[in-house]
């Protein structure tokens, strides 16, 4: 089954991909989260991304598209995928829907993170993140410990591109080139808008129950 999991940044996909990729039973795929590893590790693809995400622009099609068609190729990817952060322009969503086809899959649902600009500023804002481990924090709805990752003991850190200048970008990205990627994904999916305001509990029941899990 491929689940995409849709929603402006700060919305809350990556805190909540992980209990849903496990009751989907598939992997948990974030562009995202695959560039940053890259850039960590100074590889020749994170220094190709590295300009457009301290922007807050997103990096071209062509090598993002790449980059998600090796990873949807290993074997673990093979019955489905969450895809958290992709496709995030009209052109990702229609090379996607190309993409599955020819493996005889398709986008079975798509589930939208519907938050209000003022919910999504404090969420971002608030944000640390480990840079060893990967794990998220917010200082006041999820605080570290003492500063610490709370899973690796590491010095939580602030993503440079949660920083207020970047995160005005990535807002306005978000509206020009990665809203109609839903007219694209509306006629060959069901697409589930989900209230994402609450507590992160409340918000996993809702996306479980639009997704028929438990
Ligand atoms: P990416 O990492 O995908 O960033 P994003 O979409 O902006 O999403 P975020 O990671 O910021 O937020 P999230 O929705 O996962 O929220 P989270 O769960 O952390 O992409 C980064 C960059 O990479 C892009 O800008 C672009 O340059 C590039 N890129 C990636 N994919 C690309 C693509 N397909 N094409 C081109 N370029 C691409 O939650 C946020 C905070 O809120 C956390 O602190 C969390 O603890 C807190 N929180 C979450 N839920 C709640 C809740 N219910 N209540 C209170 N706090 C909550």
């Amino acid at each position: 089954m491929n689940v995409l999991l849709f929603g402006p940044p700060g919305s809350g996909k990556g805190t909540q991909a992980k209990d849903l990729a496990a009751a989907l039973g598939v992997p948990h795929v974030a562009t995202g989260d695959i560039f940053r590893r890259h850039l960590k590790e100074g590889t020749e693809l994170g220094l190709r991304a590295k300009g457009y995400m301290q922007g807050g622009g997103l990096v071209p099609d062509d090598f993002t598209c790449e980059i998600v068609a090796s990873r949807l190729e290993e074997p673990d990817a093979g019955a489905g995928v969450l895809l958290d952060g992709f496709p995030r322009t009209a052109a990702q969503a229609e090379w996607l829907v190309r993409w599955l086809a020819k493996r005889g899959q398709r986008v079975d649902a798509l589930v939208n993170l519907v938050v209000p600009d003022e919910v999504i500023l404090e969420r971002i804002t608030g944000r640390r993140s480990c840079p060893s481990c990967g794990a998220t924090f917010h200082v006041v709805f999820a605080p570290p410990a003492d500063g610490r990752c709370t899973r690796c003991g590491a010095a939580v850190i602030q993503r440079d591109d949660d920083k207020d200048s970047v995160v005005a970008n990535r807002l306005l990205t978000y509206a020009r080139e990665t809203v109609p990627v839903l007219p694209v994904l509306r006629p060959v999916t069901t697409i589930h808008e989900i209230p994402a305001t609450g507590d992160v509990a409340e918000i996993r029941a809702r996306v479980f129950a639009a997704l028929g899990l438990s």
